[in-house]
């Protein structure tokens, strides 16, 4: 049993649950949408780096090598966020991992990530909010620390999409990518996670999907990602921009009080839409969605390590966290980095 992992008394709970360590990972192997278009090419279908850049703007993204699994890139990103915090593997009592491509039916990738983390012990399960699931995850971490049940969290979003692409729908395939990123989330009375929002609407389940399933050892229907990519762009502005106002409202803040943007890197227009909407500036935005295509629950967490190590993020700051996908569901968290 992790000695750490003593659940405090309940009239110890913190004020706040607080990010003290972020990190990220990408596996090495990066398509630009030149590999894309000869990718597609041997299936007889076109694409141009013009078409993708204009109306997504992504330029490349990562693929996981054949046996490399969520686990593996929640690993790495999991240690740099330790290292970041100043933690070992030891310290911490929770594991959330965020994720829609699981390493297996069961047990859950955060099982698997503790065991090779060696944080045996710990509470540790996984969150299923596809695009949204690292901001659930983060919001479900916060209220388990500020309700006593945690003191150090481990948050991660991780994905292996490429393994659930169908590579015959250039609709799809061109948009999505693999990685990783994590958060330590500590217990502090000092203020971080100031105010959460989440939401789902199950009657758009068809807009957004995998539909297979695991029966009698096979797998029905299909599994590969399905999307009305115009259906989900129309509702992603207008729940991005209720939820960014409604955590705005609970911590009593108004958008000229937010520092950075940090939304769901999915298309570049749903960011400059949203971000017209809260009259936010685009130099507020944090970008990765070029580099890293849609990591789907890897997304923010990748954008905001991406953001701290490069400087821009400072602490004191006031970051607007952002989710948005299948489900649908939706969510937003503010808080002071
Ligand atoms: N290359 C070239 N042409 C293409 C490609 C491609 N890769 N894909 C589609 N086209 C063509 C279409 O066939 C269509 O041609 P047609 O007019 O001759 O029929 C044309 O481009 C326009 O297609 P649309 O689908 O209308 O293009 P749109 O401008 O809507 O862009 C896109 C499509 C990029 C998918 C956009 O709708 C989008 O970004 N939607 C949101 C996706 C998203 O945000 N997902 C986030 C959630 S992710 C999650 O939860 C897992």
């Amino acid at each position: 049993m992790n000695p750490q992992a003593s659940v405090p008394n309940p009239g110890s709970a913190p004020r706040y649950a607080r990010i003290t360590g972020t990190g990220s990972h990408l596996p090495p192997r990066r398509l630009s949408n030149a590999d894309m278009v000869g990718l597609l090419a041997e299936r007889g279908l076109e694409t141009s780096d013009e078409w993708i850049v204009e109306r997504t703007g992504i330029r490349a993204r990562h693929f996981a090598a054949d046996g490399v699994h969520a686990s593996d890139l929640a690993l790495h990103a999991a240690r740099a966020a330790l290292e970041a915090a100043g933690r070992s593997a030891a310290d911490v009592d929770l594991i959330i991992v965020a994720t829609s491509t699981p390493d297996m039916v069961f047990p859950s990738t955060a099982c698997i990530l503790q065991n090779k983390l060696g944080a045996n012990g710990c509470a540790a399960f996984d969150l299923q909010a596809v695009c949204s699931g690292f901001v659930y995850a983060l919001a479900v971490a916060d209220a388990m620390i500020r309700a006593g049940g945690a003191r150090c969290a481990l948050v991660v979003g991780a994905e292996v999409f490429s393994r659930i692409l169908d590579f015959n729908d250039r609709t799809t395939c061109v948009l999505f990518g693999d990685g990783a990123g994590a958060v330590v989330l500590e217990a502090s009375d000092e203020p971080g996670i100031l105010a959460t929002d989440l939401h789902a609407d199950g009657k758009h389940v068809g807009i957004l999907c995998v539909p297979g399933h695991v029966a009698g050892g096979q797998v029905l229907g299909d599994p590969l990602l399905k999307m009305d990519g115009p259906a989900v762009f129309k509702l992603a502005v207008g729940v991005l921009d209720s939820a960014a106002r409604a955590v705005l409202a609970k911590a009593g803040l108004t958008e000229a009080d937010v520092d950075w943007l940090i939304p769901h890197q999915a298309n570049i227009r749903i960011m400059q839409g949203t971000a017209k909407k809260l009259k936010l500036s685009l130099d507020k935005v944090i970008v990765t969605v070029d580099e890293h295509g849609n990591t789907s629950a890897a997304s923010v967490p990748l954008a905001l390590d991406a953001a701290v190590r490069s400087g821009r993020v400072q602490r004191g700051q006031t970051l607007l966290l952002e989710g948005v996908g299948g489900g649908f569901t939706w969510g937003a968290v503010l808080l002071r980095y």
